[in-house]
């Protein structure tokens, strides 16, 4: 009969200066992919018993890590031979005495491809010399989109509105964005160019859409100086519009020059260069599906 977990103080908890206590190499590998990330994550923080003997426990297994955001143990198998044997054995015994429990094996190559199943992509920290760390992962972005969603569609019901995205970066924001909004909508999109530090935003592609005296939402991914949605809420106004919002999923505002309207936010974020879901440094970085942060010494 199953006893329940017992559990254990955690040895460490997403805290690198505790990686000391990390009883092999591949584990403290593996809680810096983790912090990097920006999965939580606890060492060894139960004991699962398998066997009894009388009233006392006369077998346990301690996966490796917890990691709460998923619910889900890992045991890292690392090794060869007779102890791996040995942690399959314990996890078939775990899955059948706890079948509640969802503990995954993993080699140390399968860590990424379990990354990139909940979403954080392919590409780990080795790839991404110049990221320092994420700053919004995957499921916290699209939780956040679908909040944002849920607003503008109670404030928008029955009016149809243009959403008018500026491009480049919105692109992904955008796409998510409308894919969560159940209301009829029409989309378009301008283009712009800025002139150096504090100087000209030009317009270079306009909208294709006659938004006189229909319901305008910009939505832009990042508010920086204010500097671009000035221009741009000032040109759109220009139009006739029936009203006029932003909704941003960005806002930066440390860097604020110019006073602008944001009715919608989704994150205030640092003062820090960040990339990733359409944000670029020198344009890449666009595809990542998290908000991260660039590293000092990569914008020196
Ligand atoms: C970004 C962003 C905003 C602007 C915000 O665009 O999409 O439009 O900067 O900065 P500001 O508040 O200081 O004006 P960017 O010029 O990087 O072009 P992109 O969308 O093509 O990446």
């Amino acid at each position: 009969m199953p006893k329940g977990q017992q559990k254990k103080t955690p040895l460490a908890s997403s805290a690198p200066e505790a990686t000391q206590a990390f009883a092999h190499p591949a584990e403290a590998e593996f809680a810096r992919i983790l912090d990097f990330y920006g999965i939580r994550w606890e060492y060894e923080p139960h004991s699962f018993p398998l066997r009894w003997e009388g009233d006392q426990v006369a077998e346990a297994f301690t996966p490796d890590f917890y990691l709460p955001q998923l619910d889900l143990y890992v045991e890292l198998t690392t090794l060869r031979g007779g102890l791996n044997r040995e942690k399959h054995r314990k996890v078939r015994m775990l899955r059948r005495i706890y079948p509640h429990v969802k503990i995954k094996l993993l080699k140390k190559r399968d860590v990424l491809r379990l990354l990139a199943k909940y979403g954080y992509g392919p590409i780990g920290p080795d790839e991404l010399p110049e990221i320092d760390r994420i700053l919004i992962p995957p499921p916290r972005l699209q939780e956040r989109v679908a909040e944002l969603a849920r607003l503008v569609e109670d404030d928008y019901r029955g009016l149809e509105p243009v959403l008018v995205g500026v491009l480049r970066g919105v692109v992904f924001f955008m796409a998510d964005l409308v894919r969560h909004l159940n209301i009829p909508l029409v989309i378009d999109f301008l283009s712009i160019s800025s002139y150096g530090q504090g100087g000209s935003v030009r317009i270079i592609k306009d909208l294709d859409e006659d938004i006189e005296g229909r319901h305008v939402l910009l939505v832009e991914d990042i508010v920086d100086t204010g500097m671009t949605l000035k221009k741009v809420l000032d040109h759109l106004q220009g139009k006739g519009p029936a009203s006029l919002k932003v909704c941003a999923l960005l806002d930066k505002q440390a860097r604020r020059l110019v006073d602008v309207p944001l009715h919608y936010v989704g994150f205030e974020v640092p003062d820090e260069f960040l990339v990733g879901y359409g944000l670029d440094f020198h344009q890449r970085y666009r595809n990542l599906p998290f908000i991260a942060i660039v590293k000092h010494e990569a914008l020196a």
